[in-house]
C-alpha cells in the first residue's frame, strides 16, 4: 500500500485498510509515496493499493509519478486506488460529482486502470490548519453544507464502508492470489 497525505487522514484510512487485511491473513507493506525505499522493487508484490488525498482539485504528484514510471507493471497486476476528498461529505449531492472527476482524472492523466476503485470522504481538521487555509475551508465547508465550527476537528469518514472496501478487497485478492495469504505471519511492515 502506498499513500499521500498532507494533514493524516488518508494515512488513517490506510492504516484501517491494513489492520482489515492483515486481520484476513494478508500480508502487507505500507510507504508513503514520497519515502519510499529506493531497494523495494515492484516485482516483489503480488498487488498494490495506492492511496491518494484531494489538494486544489489533485491528488499527490508523486504518486501521479510513482503510477506512471510502473505503469506497465501496475496495469498487469492486481491494483486498486483509493480517493480521499472532502467533496463526498454528506449532505452535499453534487459532491459525488466531483469525487468522480478526481478519481477519473488521476487515471486520465496516469493511464492506470486498477480493477478497484473508491472514493471516501475526508475530514475536516481545522485547529491543525493555519489560519488562511482555515479560513479557505470554513468558506467552502459554507458553499458545500459541511460543518463550520472551526474550534474542533471533524471526520467526515464512514468508516464501515471503509472496512467494508477492505473485505471486497480480500475477496477480490483471495480470488487471485491465494498465496498472499498467510494467517501464520500476516504482519504489517514498513512505515505507516
Ligand atoms: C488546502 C486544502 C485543499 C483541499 N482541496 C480540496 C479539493 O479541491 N476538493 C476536495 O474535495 N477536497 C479538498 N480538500 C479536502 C481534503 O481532501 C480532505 O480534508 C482530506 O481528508 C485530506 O486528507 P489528508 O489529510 O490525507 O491529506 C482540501 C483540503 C485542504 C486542506
Amino acid at each position: 500500500m502506498i499513500y499521500g497525505t498532507s494533514y493524516g487522514h488518508t494515512a488513517r484510512m490506510v492504516k484501517r485498510v491494513a489492520e482489515r487485511l492483515t486481520e484476513l491473513g494478508h500480508r502487507l507493506s505500507v510507504w508513503r509515496g514520497d519515502a519510499l525505499p529506493s531497494e523495494q522493487a515492484l516485482e516483489d508484490f503480488g498487488a498494490v493499493v495506492v492511496a491518494g488525498s484531494v489538494r486544489y482539485g489533485r491528488h499527490q504528484r508523486f504518486l501521479e509519478e510513482f503510477v506512471r514510471s510502473h505503469l506497465s507493471r501496475l496495469n498487469g497486476m492486481p491494483s486498486a486506488f483509493v480517493s480521499v476528498c472532502g467533496a463526498l461529505a454528506p449532505g452535499w449531492p453534487p459532491g459525488q460529482e466531483e469525487a468522480r472527476k478526481y478519481l477519473q482524472r488521476f487515471l486520465t492523466r496516469t493511464g492506470w486502470r486498477p480493477e478497484f476503485t473508491r472514493s471516501f470522504a475526508g475530514g475536516l481538521p481545522y485547529t491543525e490548519y493555519g489560519l488562511l487555509t482555515r479560513w479557505v475551508m470554513k468558506c467552502i465547508s459554507q458553499r458545500t453544507g459541511r460543518p463550520t465550527d472551526t474550534s474542533r476537528d471533524w471526520d467526515l469518514t464512514d468508516w464501515a464502508s471503509v472496512d467494508h472496501f477492505a473485505a471486497e478487497l480480500d475477496g477480490f485478492l483471495k480470488s487471485l492470489l491465494p498465496s498472499a495469504v498467510e494467517p501464520q505471519a500476516a504482519s504489517v511492515a514498513g512505515p505507516s
